[in-house]
């Protein structure tokens, strides 16, 4: 077991450290930013269907859940095609109004996930056509697929989601783009510099990983907390939520994502001295909203950890705790700065002795409704 986690304590770590590969993986064989090119051999047939969409209804789970709320963003800002994001169970119950012209992206890291599988099912019977994202090649969801992109992110076995997240966002985004250049609706320009920031991500997240002595200090200062809100705008508001399951999933302590804008209507109230708050913050369209929302907890005494963009010199005095972050396009920024709230999540995990890899009523893949 030791050789098999390559000399890390556990299979997260070994797998939240692959991240630059398994994302460099993803990409390979479709993205050539030199050439300004993009391949996706298992949308091609379909890529004008696609474009075509009337909308686009993204259904999954759990961490695949969190991927789809990126991929929202990303898709209606790239291809103006309005997107859904559903939690499978609830999709599937209440016989939804779908059918031809409507897009379905199912998003599966095992490509099993009981709930999410039925769901295609019934979208399929009624006209729709499937787009599968799955880690699992040959899954029941990747083969029930008209068409689909795989995650390409070698066999997780940590029960809490690390590095399929990364790569779901990586290929969301270059499913994204490749429905926009059907359609027309990115310029040749923002094309070209989404490709560039792509092949620029594995080499950022290696950079990002380099925080990991910085965070898990933080995760000393912070393990003892009773609770823990994360906050974020825009792209990074599902990465909030992904930080808190994550924290959740693995060492128990209780913990809430929301929109940063949102907390003045609830969360706010458990704001005191001993709330530690993770705030996402880097630099994007969001910025300047969210330092008048981390202004709003200093006020009450939070505790702001805050993860901010290299260079970034307003949110840091406020802070208390700073993570900084290389800098990206919004758009793929996500996968940069869910780095350091999985190590966050890890460690205070481990310090507080539970076992990581297999969390307690977690598991894997959830093959039962
Ligand atoms: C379980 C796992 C999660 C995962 C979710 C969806 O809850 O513990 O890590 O995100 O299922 O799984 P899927 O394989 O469909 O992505």
């Amino acid at each position: 077991a030791a050789i098999e986690k390559g000399g890390f304590a556990h299979f997260m770590l070994k797998e939240i450290f692959e991240q630059p590969q398994t994302i460099f993986d993803s990409l390979r064989g479709r993205l050539d930013a030199k050439k300004g090119t993009l391949t996706m051999g298992g949308i091609r047939e379909y890529a004008e269907t696609l474009s075509n969409a009337k909308r686009i209804i993204i259904v999954a789970c759990g961490t695949s859940w969190h991927a789809g709320l990126v991929a929202e963003y990303m898709i209606e800002e790239l291809c103006r095609i309005p997107v859904e994001v559903e939690y499978a169970s609830e999709f599937r119950y209440r016989n939804p109004v779908v059918g031809p012209g409507d897009v379905i992206i199912a998003i599966s890291q095992s490509g099993e996930t009981a709930d999410t599988l039925v769901a295609i099912e019934a979208a399929k019977e009624k006209g729709a056509i499937i787009l599968g994202v799955c880690n699992v090649v040959g899954s029941s969801i990747a083969r029930l697929s008209h068409a689909g992109a795989y995650t390409h992110a070698g066999p997780e076995i940590g029960v809490a989601s690390t590095k399929a997240f990364t790569a779901q966002l990586a290929v969301l985004c270059l499913v994204g783009l490749k429905i926009a250049a059907e359609k027309g609706s990115v310029t040749p320009q923002r094309f070209q510099h989404l490709l560039d920031e792509l092949d620029q991500i594995p080499e950022k997240v290696a950079t990002a990983l380099k925080l990991d002595d910085q965070v898990q200090q933080i995760a000393a200062k912070y393990k003892d907390a009773r609770d823990f809100l994360y906050l974020g705008r825009g792209y990074n508001f599902p990465v909030a939520l992904e930080g808190a399951l994550k924290l959740k999933e693995i060492s128990y302590i209780h913990a809430e994502g929301y929109p940063a804008a949102e907390m003045k209507h609830g969360p706010i109230a458990l704001v005191d001295e001993n709330l530690p708050v993770v705030i996402v913050a880097t630099k994007d369209s969001y910025y300047e909203k969210i330092v008048s929302n981390i202004q709003e907890i200093k006020a009450r005494k939070g505790k702001v950890i805050a993860v901010v963009t290299e260079g970034d010199h307003i949110i840091p005095p406020m802070a208390d705790d700073v993570i900084f972050v290389p800098s990206a396009d919004e758009l793929v920024a996500p996968i940069v700065s869910v780095i350091p709230l999985q190590l966050l999540a890890y460690h205070i995990g481990v310090m507080k002795g539970f076992d990581v890899d297999k969390p307690r009523n977690l598991a894997k893949s959830v093959t039962v409704e």
